[in-house]
């Protein structure tokens, strides 16, 4: 992580942040009584609470990632701030979130593809912005080695009685500086603009920049990821075992390896207009697991795979609008293996 010990430039974090109510006690009879939100069934339940939108100026590297921003940000100005992340490298998929409305994962986001300057008549449109904090004069703030400057706007919180969906503004336009500092830009650290944040799209938001993926995982779950063999092993001559394996040759295994490095990150599902959830679309991600199954030549459940995917939210509710594919980070060209998935159904 490059940070703010070679930082040679500015940019300014916008993140669209989320503060859940706690759900009243007394309220559970009610909402057990409640129809579903959904025509599906889905009882799954939306988060209430307070919307805002927070700015952080920071100094940074622009070859960092936007999860080292995140984590300055968390560690030396506001420890309140939430997001999910774990390998910090695109192996576990845990912190896929929408970057300028493109759902990306924040540790391969890099600032310097990232950042744009907005036009200049809606810089500050609804925002009160601080200049850059100096690093002393950060210091004697209490925010050693920050760098960095926090700015709130636009509060809105839902209210109880509305559809999880609809909010309405009780204090639009509330202005809160967090942190003011001396005034000192640097010349020799020039402004990268600003990139906005917000939880990945399509999913029920939990807090911040945590969306609650449970979805994707009951989806996939669905669809039964895992190897289903007959138990034939490879045998000698004179019928004994030979290895506790099921052999393949590398242009069977070439068929689905590169779909067996899927990690259930769910950019695919933030970015497809169909999914909204998983309640009228099983979704890519669940499609991408019952391909790389499908195309294993030691599994033997392709016609139960096919069947469980010919379903009206199964492959059937794909549009092939093919925007699944675009930022997948592993490199899978998820509307094409739709576009198979849907010929393959079709076919049999
Ligand atoms: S197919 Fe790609 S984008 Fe979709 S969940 Fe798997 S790794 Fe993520
Ligand atoms: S933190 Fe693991 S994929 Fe980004």
């Amino acid at each position: 992580m490059g940070g703010i010990g070679n930082a040679t430039a500015t940019v300014t974090i916008r993140v669209k942040r989320f503060a859940p109510r706690p759900e009243r006690p007394n309220r559970s009879a009610v909402t057990a009584l409640r129809k579903p939100a959904s025509p599906f069934g889905s009882t799954r339940k939306r988060p209430r609470g307070k919307q805002w939108s927070q700015e952080y100026t920071l100094r940074v590297h622009p070859h960092d990632t936007v999860l080292d921003c995140l984590l300055i940000i968390k560690r030396t100005l506001d420890p309140t701030l939430a997001f999910r992340y774990s390998c910090g490298h695109g192996m576990c998929g845990s912190d896929a979130v929408a970057v300028n409305g493109t759902p990306t994962l924040l540790c391969t986001a890099r600032i310097s593809d990232y950042a744009k300057q907005l036009p200049q008549n809606t810089q500050n449109e609804g925002f009160r912005r601080t200049a850059t904090v100096n690093r002393s004069a950060a210091a004697t703030r209490g925010f050693a080695a920050s760098g960095g400057n926090v700015t709130e706007t636009n509060t809105t919180e839902t209210t109880e009685d509305t559809d999880a969906n609809s909010v309405s503004a009780t204090d639009a336009n509330a202005t809160v500086v967090a942190a003011e500092g001396t005034v000192a830009p640097t010349p020799l650290a020039p402004d990268l603009g600003i990139i906005e944040l917000a939880p990945l799209p399509g999913f029920p938001v939990q807090r911040d920049l945590i969306a609650d993926i449970d979805p994707i995982l009951d989806q996939i779950k669905r669809l039964q990821p895992y190897l289903q063999a007959d138990g034939k092993l490879a045998t000698t001559r004179e019928g004994k075992v030979d290895v506790f394996e099921y052999l393949q040759k590398p242009e069977q295994l070439a068929k689905y390896e590169l779909l067996s490095n899927c990690i259930a990150c769910g950019v695919c599902e933030g970015s497809c207009p169909v999914f909204a959830g998983g309640e009228a679309f099983i979704g890519p991600a669940a499609l991408v697991m019952a391909s790389r199954f499908l195309n294993d030549s030691r599994d033997d459940a392709a016609q139960q795979r096919l069947d469980a995917i010919d379903t009206a939210d199964g492959i059937a509710a794909c549009q092939s609008v093919r925007a699944c594919g675009r930022q997948c980070p592993r490199g899978i060209d998820v509307g094409e293996e739709m576009w198979q998935l849907t010929t393959a159904v079709r076919e049999r």
